[in-house]
């Protein structure tokens, strides 16, 4: 078999992690008799420096031409970058809009899971984090307020916040098919009590909850969700919601792993086509420096392996073998606690594939 895998690895670590992913994946091809031939693009603010726009037509081709995307990050540092713009079309992070609209990828998985070598870097109580946290947050991606119609005037600004049934009806069904893989509850999180948007969401929502029989179903709204996932993290199974609350919510679930250089992300088309990243950003301070977790795109590249080109055996592989790692005590910086033997973002890799 050979695949053609889009390669964007974007801003600050987005080279070092996906460099090292790349590693890994070459020995997943070497040793399942699979090609896998990259091809990179350029995306956020490198792209903006070397062709003045943050999702080059060149990219959208590469990607259109490959059976899926990895991607590494993009922007710049938080709190002030040469890329801030005041036209919101050129920020790096419209790179990262455009590639989502143009792939048609709508369901985001973010995975939030405590590996249990990792339990005590969450921040919240261990008697709240009992024996781990899995929660799938499933967001819908190219809906809801970051696409619906804009305007900025002098006196006042407004982004529409709209969802069709059809759009509702296939992020719920993502939701649904995974949590029959999983633990057979789905919690749909809106604002019913306000938006009509969300009014139609629940509605939608229901109906095709009647195509699950075996899942159970409980409706939240946004702010007692952000509430609830502090409180009691293991009420939630999947969570599906729309685009907005769905970044708002699926950094909270990263947050509370304590580990956000370790989770992974999938944003799946209606077909099999798929972009792959790290949950984490392009953490500029410490690009270039050998020091960045690799893990949490090395994750990504499992899910891709799984989603987008039909290697479930290998996708395996590589979760074991990032948990053999763990569990011998070799850990990245960010990750690391006394005792731990800390290693660099190539030396994670290398241990990583020695397991492969
Ligand atoms: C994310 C990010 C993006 C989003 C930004 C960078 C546009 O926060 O992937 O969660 O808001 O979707
Ligand atoms: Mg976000």
């Amino acid at each position: 078999m050979s695949y053609k895998i889009a390669v964007l690895k974007g801003d600050g670590i987005g080279p070092d992690v996906v460099d090292c992913t790349i590693g890994i994946l070459n020995k997943v091809a070497a040793e399942n008799g699979t090609v896998f031939e990259y091809n990179e693009g350029l995306i956020g603010g490198i792209a903006i420096d070397e062709t003045g726009v943050p999702l080059p037509v060149d990219t959208i081709e590469i990607c259109k031409k490959s059976d899926a995307v990895l991607l590494g990050a993009v922007g710049g540092a938080v709190g002030g970058s040469k890329w801030d713009n005041p036209d919101g079309n050129l920020r790096p992070e419209a790179g990262l809009l455009g590639i989502r609209k143009e792939l048609g990828l709508f369901a985001n998985l973010r995975p939030a899971v405590i590996y249990p070598a990792l339990k005590e870097a969450s921040p919240l109580k261990p008697e709240i984090v009992g024996d781990g946290i899995d929660i799938l947050v499933v967001r819908e991606l190219t809906g809801g307020i970051y696409f619906g119609e804009k305007f900025s005037g002098d006196d006042y600004a407004y982004d529409q916040m709209k969802y069709s049934v059809e759009e509702v009806r296939r992020i719920a069904r993502v939701a649904f098919d995974a949590a029959m893989k999983r633990n057979k509850k789905v919690t749909s999180v809106e604002k019913a009590n306000v938006l009509e948007v969300s009014r139609l969401w629940r509605k939608v929502v229901l109906e095709i909850a009647k195509e699950y029989p075996e899942v159970e179903l409980v409706h939240m709204y946004v702010d007692n969700a952000a509430m609830q996932l502090i409180k009691d993290p293991h009420q939630f199974d999947v969570i599906v919601t729309g685009n907005m609350f769905g970044d708002i919510l699926s950094d909270e679930a990263a947050m509370i792993t304590g580990s956000i250089g370790m989770l992974a992300s999938a944003s799946l088309s209606e077909g099999t086509m798929g972009l792959y990243e790290p949950v984490h950003g392009s953490a500029p301070d410490i690009a270039g420096k050998d020091i960045a977790n690799p893990i949490a795109t090395i994750l990504s590249s499992a899910m891709m392996l799984r989603y987008s080109l039909e290697m479930p055996e290998a996708a395996d592989s590589i979760e074991t073998a990032v948990n053999r790692v763990l569990g011998e005590g070799y850990r990245t910086a960010d990750i690391a606690k006394d005792g731990d033997s800390i290693v660099g973002t190539v030396k994670m890799g290398e241990k990583i594939m020695k397991y492969l």
